[in-house]
């Protein structure tokens, strides 16, 4: 079969770093318990409307953070991720459930994953999208992966601070447009985007979308007011965030939470059963193919080979790298796999 499949067209897409200079994305979370208490509280919510996958997928998961959620209903989860600093700190956080087999960690770009279509049942994207340089190429490809559900956390412009922001400055038609808007600077640009937009790309596609939830409505209300303020006010805030997660679908918060049913449920084809690898690995090596051709993969402990592309993507200590450019050649493997060192 892989002999057959025609090459895939992989879309160039510039990703963001998250491993230079000693950053931490754990980091970012200190101080933070306002936005993490409202994101927890709908992810908790919606997590009950994803059924009981066997297969999960969390695209963009980082270090792990929000496998708290997904290992309650899911048997088995993958955290994609581009960064190898993340996916190691994921590792130390989930050791656990790495190693009885329920947590898998994959290193990949969205615009060209590993898995098979519909590989895993349910998936959710979560601070991802305002990444993406080529937000529409990753949508198809990370739904491509999904059969039944997946939950997209939307970033969206039109957000009511950003409508003030903007008719203050004079711009707002800049919110109002179904372009994306490109904020940051052109090494690390941030999108945000038109709701409206996005779920059509989605209905497109073949998913149903319902607008689940307004996150984070007072995004930093608690970094601009002197603790002992915060103290008192948190109660009160905590209760009006919780009205505006409903009240404030589509037009409230920066972040818009959308739930994708597939109109049509698909089975996977499941690929052939490696007789190398042991376990839910077996399971897992089930749901991949090359990303760069969609050919099946020949499997051993430490890497996964495609006789079309002549590419190995390597296994690093708790994870498999799929990512293109670090994948090699198999007379290139055979020497360099031990000192291979990622590109940041
Ligand atoms: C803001 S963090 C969010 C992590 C996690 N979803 C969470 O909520 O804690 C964004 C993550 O997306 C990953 N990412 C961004 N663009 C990516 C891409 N094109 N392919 C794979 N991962 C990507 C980054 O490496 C980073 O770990
Ligand atoms: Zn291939």
């Amino acid at each position: 079969m892989a002999g057959e499949m025609p090459a895939k067209t992989v879309p160039a897409q510039r990703v963001v770093d998250y491993d230079s200079e000693g950053y931490d994305y754990r980091g970012f979370w200190r101080g933070r318990d306002y936005e993490r208490w409202a994101e927890a509280r709908v992810l908790h919510r919606q997590m009950a409307r994803l059924g009981q996958p066997v297969w999960f997928a969390d695209f963009g998961g980082g270090y792990g953070r929000n496998a708290v959620h997904y290992r309650r209903i899911a048997d088995h989860s993958v955290i994609v991720d581009y960064s190898v600093t993340n996916l190691n700190r994921a590792a130390e956080l989930l050791a656990d459930d790495i190693r009885a087999g329920r947590v898998h960690l994959i290193r990949s770009d969205l615009a060209a994953l590993p898995l098979i279509d519909s590989g895993v049942e349910c998936a959710m994207v979560v601070r991802v999208l305002h990444h993406l340089t080529d937000v529409d190429a990753c949508l198809a490809e990370m739904g491509r992966t999904v059969a039944r559900r997946w939950l997209v956390d939307v970033p969206i412009k039109h957000h009511l601070l950003g409508r003030l922001r903007s008719a203050l400055h004079g711009r707002y038609h800049e919110v109002r447009s179904a372009e994306p808007l490109v904020t940051g600077s052109s090494e690390y640009p941030f999108s945000t985007y038109n709701l409206s937009n996005i779920r059509h790309r989605l209905e497109a596609a073949g998913w149903g979308t319902q607008l689940v939830a307004s996150v984070n409505n007072f995004r930093r209300w608690d970094q601009v007011l002197p603790a002992s303020a915060v103290r008192v006010l948190r109660p009160a805030v905590c209760a009006l965030e919780t009205l505006a997660q409903d009240a404030g679908r589509g037009w409230w918060g920066p972040s818009q939470f959308v739930l994708a049913r597939r109109q049509r449920p698909r089975p996977a084809a499941l690929r052939p059963q490696p007789d190398a690898l042991a376990g839910s690995m077996v399971e897992l090596a089930r749901r991949l193919a090359c990303p760069a051709c969609g050919g099946d993969l020949t499997w051993s402990t430490d890497a996964a080979h495609c006789a079309p592309c002549d590419l190995v993507y390597p296994r690093r200590g708790e994870f498999w790298d799929f990512h293109l450019s670090t994948s090699m050649t198999t007379s290139s493997a055979a020497t360099t796999r031990s000192t291979l060192v990622p590109t940041r």
